[in-house]
């Protein structure tokens, strides 16, 4: 399948099964502003929760922050936001098309829409900075004095709060502090579905340590990282490591490791792993005056951390996930007629619906009430869906779209094994349909819960 198809192809998915709609659509939407729908919702959840769970909960040396998205315009003074977070801007004097300098070749041009901007032949202009903050004003006035801006990452607010996550964690170097959150930032072309959005979410972990443990930090956090998209259906063999060189690297930064997926739209970047020194606590600490330094007890010295930053985007890993996902295969229908099937192979930990459940026959009032008793002892523990219309076909292969990794059915046999005052379904049981095989088995009602649970765990 040519790769721009399969973006198409994608994109219509996430609109038809309600994964991801344009923001604002019925206005004509909002340009690299993107609503998550039922499914979208769910599958952006349980990738966030995997991440906190992976990177806080399961680890002795990671504490988490909820940081507001406003804070002190200083803060974005002294991280050198205000001044310098900016990309070259060019504009087209005849299409009057405004592209980022640096990505002409990926750029379309508005009136020859199958050739860039350089090749179309419109005079562009020279380069000049934009600034992609998002301003905005605190309180009545607009005004110098109530000027902020929307955070542009979530780093920020980690620094800042450092000294306080200290004391109260009482963590030793090396220790991190982790967020997830929005961001913004004013895209000159957002572009690629989810991929380059004005407003997204991030998965950061500041990991302060000592300075000479900084290098090393950051190839054992490659490793980590790695290891947490394989947890998540994204392999390794389709994450290229760019090592950032000098001169590419911010000034600041020592080290930079890009992880860039294979998108159907071209390798890209997934998350930066960035070894960043002391640079951002030493800038708060001239800027604020508060001293933002580290006591080592063993050492007796005083000093400012030095610190290792994994920063994911959480809307560029779903939009891998549903990349990975995605395939299309031959099979047959019920009748026996050939047909495409369009399934969504998530892994079972983060898709979005972990099981359909289906009475075979809606007008027989028996297997929907045993659908429905199915229903209530699954429903406490997993999100499920509950479908009782169409061929039993048809439900599955919906269920395929969405990537629900099982179905279970209740038909007659299940009536059939059932005993009377049986009703906790020890001696009835219920077909197990696989999503990626479509295999079915029978499985007994009292093992579906540990069975199901096991899977997904
Ligand atoms: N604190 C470091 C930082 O923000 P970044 O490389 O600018 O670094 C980190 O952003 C990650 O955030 C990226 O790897 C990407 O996954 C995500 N990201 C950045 N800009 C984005 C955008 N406009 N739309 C969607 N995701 C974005």
């Amino acid at each position: 399948m040519a790769e721009n198809q399969l973006m198409e192809k994608i994109v219509a998915l996430c609109k038809r099964r309600g994964f991801i709609f344009q923001s604002s659509e019925i206005y004509g939407g909002l340009n690299g502003v993107w609503d998550y729908g039922p499914l979208g919702a769910e599958l952006k959840r349980n990738i966030k929760d995997h991440w906190w769970k992976s990177m806080t909960r399961l680890r002795d040396d990671i504490v988490g922050l909820d940081g507001a998205i406003l804070m002190n315009r200083a803060v974005w003074q002294a991280s050198g936001h205000e001044k310098g977070f900016s990309d070259d801007l060019v504009d087209c004097k005849t299409c009057k098309g405004r592209y980022r300098a640096d990505q002409l070749a990926g750029a379309v041009c508005g009136l020859k829409p199958s050739k860039c901007p350089t090749e179309c032949g419109g005079e562009l202009t020279e380069p000049r900075q934009f600034n992609l903050l998002f301003q905005t004003f605190i309180g009545p006035f607009q005004n110098e004095e109530a000027k902020t801006y929307l955070r542009p990452e979530t780093a920020q607010a980690i620094f800042v709060q450092f000294k306080n996550v200290l004391e109260v964690s009482r963590k030793k170097l090396p220790f991190g502090i982790a967020q997830i959150g929005k961001a913004f930032r004013n895209e000159i072309n957002p572009r690629n579905f989810i991929f380059r959005s004005r407003e997204f979410e991030q998965m950061e972990i500041e990991y302060f340590c000592k300075p000479e443990q900084g290098m090393a930090l950051c190839d054992q956090w490659l490793e980590d990282r790695l290891k947490w998209y394989e947890e998540i259906g994204i392999p390794r063999a389709k994450i290229h490591i760019l090592d950032v060189k000098d001169g590419d690297r911010a000034f600041y930064s020592k080290k930079t490791y890009d992880l860039e997926y294979e998108f159907p739209f071209g390798i890209q970047e997934l998350e930066g792993i960035a070894y960043r020194t002391d640079y951002d606590l030493t800038q708060h600490q001239n800027a604020s005056g508060k001293s933002l330094d580290y006591f080592d007890e063993e050492t007796k010295e005083r000093f400012i951390p030095h610190v290792v930053e994994p920063s994911a985007g959480a809307d560029r890993c779903l939009l891998a996930v549903l990349c990975e996902a995605y395939a299309e295969e031959k099979t047959t229908d019920e009748k026996g007629n050939e047909e495409i099937r369009v399934v969504m192979r998530f892994s079972p930990k983060i898709a979005p619906i972990k099981v359909g459940v289906f009475p075979l026959l809606k007008n027989k009032p028996e297997l929907v009430a045993k659908a429905k008793a199915v229903q209530e002892l699954l429903r406490p523990h997993m999100a499920i869906t509950y479908d009782e219309s169409g061929a039993i076909g048809r439900r599955y292969r919906r269920i395929d779209e969405a990537g629900v990794p099982f179905g279970v059915t209740i038909d007659f046999e299940t009536l059939e094994g059932a005993k009377e005052g049986d009703y906790a379904g020890q001696t009835d049981t219920v077909t197990l349909r696989h999503r990626d095989s479509m295999k079915q088995e029978r499985v007994k009602i009292a093992d579906l819960l540990p069975r199901l649970l096991a899977a997904i765990a």
